[in-house]
């Protein structure tokens, strides 16, 4: 499966009659949307269910029969969180972006975890990188900063590893890089990070990687792992963790008439929860074990398939066809990050042209119907990154499952004609 495996035709047209604006902008225009990585194509039932339940006035923190509706969707949401990533327990943390809910976790940690310094990764989110950078500050800690593998694009557990001590507080670690695509080995990270100090906080960011592939969390005793539905299918306007029962006992705003786990603070969100439920419905539908016993399983199943038709398409646009050559065969184009097996890396390619800079290409291709995004030196959600891999800019291109090998021809073509101007 070192080159993945598409969905049939037929299956391909079914899911991309599930989703908004997979061929065409709001405005009916047509054109491929290739920065899923930026907020990914929606899922219709998530956000029609997202709607209905939104619609319904009644406050869920009631003894009525509607309010405990709501709470019976709220539970059910919170589930789904647990059954992304394959864990139990613990206590589900939502803000408005997963960036509030990354500074919130790690301060929590910081503040009240007694050691000298935080550790986590060059290729880290500004999200996770700042959160350490000023609870660090904050509580005079100092920051150990991993640095990332220019032949993986990720980031090694032995790297990790060398900065830990019996007085580090934190990991701060992502699951996947948003700039290189590259899947990091979490498992052994952990691992590795709690044979040098068992009682480790660790905070997983895994923003990228939950649209791309299956995560088993299973005894791990990961502290935290957050991800953002609004690039997971879903609608924006919510960041989502999931923290172990020990975390989430550490001190943290709340109401103080509370139980003492709980990190929601004012009136929940029924219709968030209840569109998370609807996005795990969608990954369930597409399992192909049909032995399956669990939710779970059937979810691990669906992302494996997803994980494998995004791994065909990333073939596919590095190596293409005898006809039409991938990206990797074209002149004066130049691939970036380009590493390892494929087995590693989400859907995400960085490229760059010869013979027009970043910004540039970025308008050609926009001209040209086709919406890519330019990671550049000079934008703070970008640079430590690509300093880290000694580049200046990348385009960065994120189809999602739902394309297909006919438009990644089109960007094919169109690449090549921006190559010529
Ligand atoms: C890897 C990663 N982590 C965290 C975030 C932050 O997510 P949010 O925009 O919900 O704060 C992003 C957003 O781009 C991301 O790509």
């Amino acid at each position: 499966m070192e080159q993945g495996k598409l969905f049939s035709q037929d299956k391909l047209k079914e899911i991309r009659e599930q989703f908004y604006y997979v061929d065409k902008d709001a405005n009916g225009c047509s054109r491929l949307f290739f920065d899923n990585a930026g907020g990914s194509f929606r899922l219709k039932k998530a956000e029609e269910r997202f709607r209905e339940i939104d619609m319904i006035p009644d406050c869920s923190e009631r003894n009525h029969k509607m309010a405990k509706y709501l709470q019976e969707i709220e539970e059910q949401g919170k589930d789904d969180v647990r059954t992304i990533f394959n864990i139990k327990g613990g206590s589900i943390v939502t803000a408005l972006t997963a960036s509030q809910a990354i500074f919130q976790l790690t301060g929590s940690v910081a503040e009240n975890i007694p050691g000298t310094n935080i550790v986590t990764s060059v290729l880290e989110h500004p999200s996770a990188f700042d959160a350490v950078g000023y609870y660090a500050e904050k509580t005079g800690k100092e920051v150990r900063v991993a640095k990332s593998n220019p032949l993986t694009g990720g980031v090694d557990a032995e790297e990790i590893a060398g900065l830990i001590d019996q007085d580090t507080v934190l990991l701060n670690v992502m699951y996947a890089s948003n700039i290189s695509g590259a899947i990091f080995n979490i498992p052994e990270i952990i691992k590795t990070a709690r044979k040098i100090k068992p009682d480790l906080y660790i905070i997983v960011d895994a923003v990228q990687h939950t649209p791309h592939g299956a995560m088993d969390f299973f005894g791990l005793d990961v502290d935290a792992v957050t991800f953002a539905p609004y690039k997971f299918f879903g609608v924006r306007g919510i960041g989502v963790a999931y923290i172990s029962e020990r975390m989430a006992k550490l001190p943290h705003h709340k109401l103080a008439g509370k139980k003492e786990g709980e990190w929601e603070l004012g009136s929940p969100a029924p219709a968030q929860y209840a569109m998370i439920t609807e996005i795990i419905n969608y990954v369930c539908s597409l399992s192909e074990d049909k032995a399956e016993t669990s939710r779970r399983e059937a979810f691990a199943n669906g992302m494996e398939q997803i994980a494998l038709h995004e791994r065909a398409l990333l073939y596919h646009l590095l190596e293409g066809t005898e006809k039409n050559r991938g990206l990797r065969g074209r002149k004066g184009i130049n691939v970036f990050m380009d590493h390892g097996s494929l087995t590693t890396r989400d859907l995400i390619i960085g490229i760059g042209f010869d013979n027009i800079d970043y910004a540039d290409a970025v308008k050609e291709y926009e001209k040209r119907g086709v919406i890519v995004y330019e990671r550049v030196a000079s934008s703070l959600y970008s640079r430590r990154m690509l300093e880290s891999f000694n580049l200046k800019g990348a385009i960065r291109v994120s189809p999602l499952h739902c394309n297909s090998i006919d438009e990644l021809d089109q960007f094919l073509e169109v690449t090549e004609e921006i190559s010529k101007l």
